[in-house]
C-alpha cells in the first residue's frame, strides 16, 4: 500500500510537468486531489490495512498530499505568468496604453448659483448663517406675523411632518433665530438653504427649490438700503447696467413690503417672451422688517430697525442661462447637469 501510494506520487508528478493550460491543471487537480481522485480514494481503503501499518501509511498519505498540494499550486503560478508573457507577447495587452480617465462631477447648477450670491453678499459684508429646514409652526408662520388661521398661510402650503413641524416653505423664519443669537449686536446675514412647498410643480414652480435669505438690522435702516443692496446684487450678478423697480406688495413680516423687479437681461425693457412682454422681472420678495417681528427676534423696534429679503436661487439662473423649465433642475438628466 505504502509503495503504491509512492507511485501514484511519483505518478501524479510527472503528469503535472506535462500540464500546460489550465483545463488540464484541473482535470489533473479532479484526477489526483479531487473528491473521487487517486490519493482520496486510497485514504479511504486505509482500513483494509493491517492495524498497525495504518499510522505510517496515514503518515505518509498526509505527506503525499502535501507534497502534491504544493507541487500544484507552483504549477498554477507559473501556467498564469505563462499567459501573462504570451499575451504581451502578442500584444493583447499593453501595459503602455494611457488609463481610461475617471470623469469627475462637478457642482450642480444650483449650488454654483448659491455660492456665486453668497460671494456677491460676502463683498457686501454679510455673513453666512445657516437655519435648519425643519421648522416648528411657529418659526415658520406664528413668530413671522402669521398666527393661526391668518389667511396668508395659504400662499405657503408645505409638507407637514407632525403637528407642530414641518418642511419649512421660505428661509425667513431664520430671521428669528438670527435676533434671538444675535442680539443686543446689529445684524448683516444671508441665509441660504433649501425651501419646500405643497404646490403644483409647473415650467416655474418646484416643490423644492433654493433661497437666500438677506436681513439687516440696526440702528437708522431704511427702504433706501434696501434698495441700494438689491440693486448692488443686481449688478454684481447680472451685469453693471442693470435697473431695479420697486413695486408696493404684501408679507406679514415686512412693513412695508415690496417686491424688487430688474430691468430684462435679454430684452432690456423692449418686452420679450422671457419678461412676459412687461420688460421687467421678478427678482425678490423684501420690505422693512415688521415691528412684530423685531420684537418676537428681542430687538425694541423703537430702537432699532432692519430690511429683509428673500431670493429666489433657480429662477435667477433660469434667467442668468435661458433655460425655460425649472424641472430640469431636478430631473437628474446629465444631458442638462453637463452643461453648467
Ligand atoms: C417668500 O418666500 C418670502 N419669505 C420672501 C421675503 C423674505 C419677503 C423676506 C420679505 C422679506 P415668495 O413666496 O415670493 O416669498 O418666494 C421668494 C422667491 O422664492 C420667489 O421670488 C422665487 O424666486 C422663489 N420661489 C418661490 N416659490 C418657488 C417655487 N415653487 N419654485 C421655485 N422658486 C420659488
Amino acid at each position: 500500500m505504502q509503495e503504491q501510494l509512492s507511485k501514484m506520487q511519483a505518478d501524479a508528478l510527472a503528469a503535472l510537468e506535462t500540464v500546460q493550460d489550465r483545463e488540464a491543471l484541473s482535470a489533473w487537480h479532479r484526477q489526483y486531489l479531487g473528491k473521487k481522485g487517486q490519493l482520496t480514494k486510497m485514504l479511504r481503503s486505509v482500513g483494509e490495512l493491517p492495524k498497525e501499518e495504518r499510522p505510517a501509511f496515514g503518515r505518509q498519505a498526509n505527506e503525499v498530499k502535501l507534497a502534491l498540494e504544493a507541487a500544484y499550486q507552483q504549477r498554477a503560478e507559473a501556467i498564469q505568468q505563462e499567459e501573462i508573457d504570451r499575451e504581451i507577447a502578442q500584444g493583447a495587452l499593453d501595459v503602455t496604453l494611457p488609463g481610461r480617465p475617471i470623469r469627475p462631477g462637478h457642482l450642480h447648477l444650483s449650488t454654483q448659483t448659491l455660492r456665486q450670491i453668497t460671494a456677491i453678499f460676502a463683498e457686501m459684508g454679510f455673513q453666512v448663517y445657516e437655519s435648519p429646514e425643519v421648522e416648528t409652526d411657529e418659526m415658520n408662520f406664528g413668530l413671522l406675523n402669521m398666527p393661526p388661521h391668518h389667511p396668508a398661510r395659504d400662499m405657503w402650503d408645505t409638507f407637514w411632518l407632525g403637528e407642530n413641524t414641518l418642511l419649512r416653505t421660505h428661509t425667513s423664519p431664520g430671521q428669528i433665530r438670527v435676533m434671538r443669537e444675535y442680539y443686543p449686536a446689529p445684524i448683516r446675514v444671508i441665509l441660504p438653504g433649501k425651501c419646500y412647498r405643497y404646490e403644483q410643480v409647473t415650467a416655474r414652480s418646484e416643490h423644492q427649490f433654493y433661497q437666500v435669505e438677506g436681513l439687516a438690522v440696526g440702528h437708522g435702516i431704511t427702504l433706501t438700503d434696501l434698495i441700494g443692496t438689491l440693486t448692488e446684487f443686481a449688478r454684481r450678478l447680472y451685469g453693471p447696467e442693470r435697473r431695479i423697480r420697486i413695486r408696493g406688495s404684501y408679507f406679514p413680516f415686512t412693513e412695508p413690503s415690496v417686491e424688487a423687479d430688474m430691468d430684462c437681461i435679454l430684452c432690456h425693457g423692449e418686452g420679450c417672451r422671457v419678461c412676459k412682454y412687461s420688460g421687467w422681472l421678478e427678482i425678490a420678495g423684501a420690505g422693512m422688517v415688521h415691528p412684530v417681528v423685531l420684537k418676537n427676534g428681542g430687538y425694541d423696534p423703537d430702537q432699532w430697525s432692519g430690511f429683509a429679503f428673500g431670493l429666489g436661487v433657480e429662477r435667477p439662473a433660469m434667467l442668468k442661462y435661458n433655460i425655460d423649465d425649472i424641472r430640469l433642475f431636478y430631473g437628474n438628466d446629465l444631458r442638462f447637469l453637463r452643461q453648467f
